[in-house]
């Protein structure tokens, strides 16, 4: 039976990937690596604890000595990396710990796997999960393909981008086999509310502000977290060795076009009159640094592996609003607490 570590398992793309493996994969037994940090939440998985192929694993990622002891025990044959801290303006007010976590944990990982597949690395992978935010920001037109140059902006972005650079470093240097995806932003169930649709579906359901940064123009490219997780999926399995794989959702939104059309959605599932919703909408300061545009060459993973989006923003919207408004004790539990500071802290 092969051994899979998943970190970052407990997250919201994590979740999506572990129960996928789980599922479909009996032969492989999937070791779920998380800290729990407040964007870890393992009712995302309760549904798959007591599987017999599953063993979910508390830890850091930044913690070099556990981690060497984690894949000295294990012996894992495979490694899906996703553990991260992945809020922007998270790494605005505490950049130190998207360095520790993303870069230092990312090494730690990278370290370890090195030293457990020293003389057997051909049918072993490294797939690290990366992000579009590494090649900065696009104008009104163009698209990130595969080749275009690292510009990263935020904290963030810099650190998911010095993170690739390790891996690529740890494949050249000591062929690690690895294989990196960079891909745009995600929506779906299990989305921490502090992301622009959970967090807008959130205050529309508590008739609270919505706060579009600047004047709302800026560009992101959706994608259905559970497509993304089918493109993980076959990158880990299918994609070639040494390479990089852009996953988009081929689907670009202004802000503000998008925060109104959430709007009118929910003024129909709440049967509120129509425009109620956005009366919310509230312009606010703007992000620093805030990148204009994202938008995603995926033609390399649609030629390549024959992947694609499987559901429209429509329909992915609509599965995801009803996923929130018939999880309310999920959102209750998350935004209690140390939520309401940070809310506090990032709007008023
Ligand atoms: P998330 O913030 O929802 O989840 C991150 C998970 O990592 C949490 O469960 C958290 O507890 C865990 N974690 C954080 N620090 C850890 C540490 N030191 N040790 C162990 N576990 C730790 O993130 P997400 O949105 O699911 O993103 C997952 C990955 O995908 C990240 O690497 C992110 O950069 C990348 N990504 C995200 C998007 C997106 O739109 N959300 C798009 C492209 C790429
Ligand atoms: O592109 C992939 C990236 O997408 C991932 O790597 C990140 O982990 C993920 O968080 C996401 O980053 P963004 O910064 O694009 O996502 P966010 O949901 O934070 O913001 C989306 C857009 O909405 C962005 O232009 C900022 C804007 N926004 C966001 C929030 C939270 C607002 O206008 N108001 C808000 O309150």
């Amino acid at each position: 039976m092969k051994k899979i570590l998943i970190t970052g398992g407990a997250g919201f793309i994590g979740s999506h990937v572990v129960r996928r493996f789980v599922k479909n994969y009996p032969q492989y037994h999937i070791y779920n690596l998380d800290l729990l940090t407040y964007a870890g939440n393992l009712e995302n998985i309760a549904d798959i604890q007591n599987e017999s192929n599953y063993t979910f694993i508390k830890g850091d990622i930044v913690d070099e000595v556990f981690i060497n002891a984690l894949f000295q025990e294990h012996q894992f044959d495979g490694v899906i990396h996703l553990a991260a801290e992945s809020h922007v303006d998270r790494s605005i007010t505490n950049p130190i710990a998207f360095v520790k976590t993303n870069v230092i944990g990312t090494m730690n990982l990278l370290h370890a796997a090195k030293t457990i597949w020293a003389n057997i690395p051909e049918d072993k992978r490294f797939y690290h999960i990366s992000t579009d935010e590494v090649y900065g920001s696009l104008g009104m037109d163009g698209l990130f393909t595969e080749t275009t140059a690292y510009d990263p902006n935020s904290p963030y972005s810099a650190s998911k981008a010095s993170s690739d650079h390790f891996v690529r470093a740890y494949g050249e240097t000591y062929n690690l086999p690895y294989v990196i995806t960079n891909c745009s932003n995600n929506y779906g169930p299990n989305h921490f509310p502090e992301k622009l649709i959970p967090l807008f579906i959130n205050n529309i359901i508590n008739n609270k502000p919505l706060p579009v940064y600047g004047d709302g123009n800026y560009t992101r490219d959706w994608l259905f977290v559970e497509d993304h997780a089918r493109a993980i999926d076959l990158v880990f399995h299918k994609g070639k060795n040494h390479e990089t794989y852009n996953i988009g959702g081929f689907n670009e939104w202004k802000n503000i076009d998008l925060v109104k059309l959430l709007c009118q959605i929910m003024d129909q599932k709440l049967d509120r009159v129509s425009g109620t919703s956005e009366n919310l909408i509230a312009y606010v300061k703007d992000r620093p640094g805030h990148d204009l545009r994202y938008a995603i060459d995926a033609s390399k993973i649609n030629q390549e592996l024959g992947w694609k989006p499987s559901v429209t923003f429509e329909q992915g919207l609509e599965i995801t609003i009803d996923w929130y408004l018939n999880n309310e004790t999920w959102l209750k539990n998350v935004t209690s607490g140390a939520y309401q500071n940070y809310y506090e802290k990032q709007y008023h």
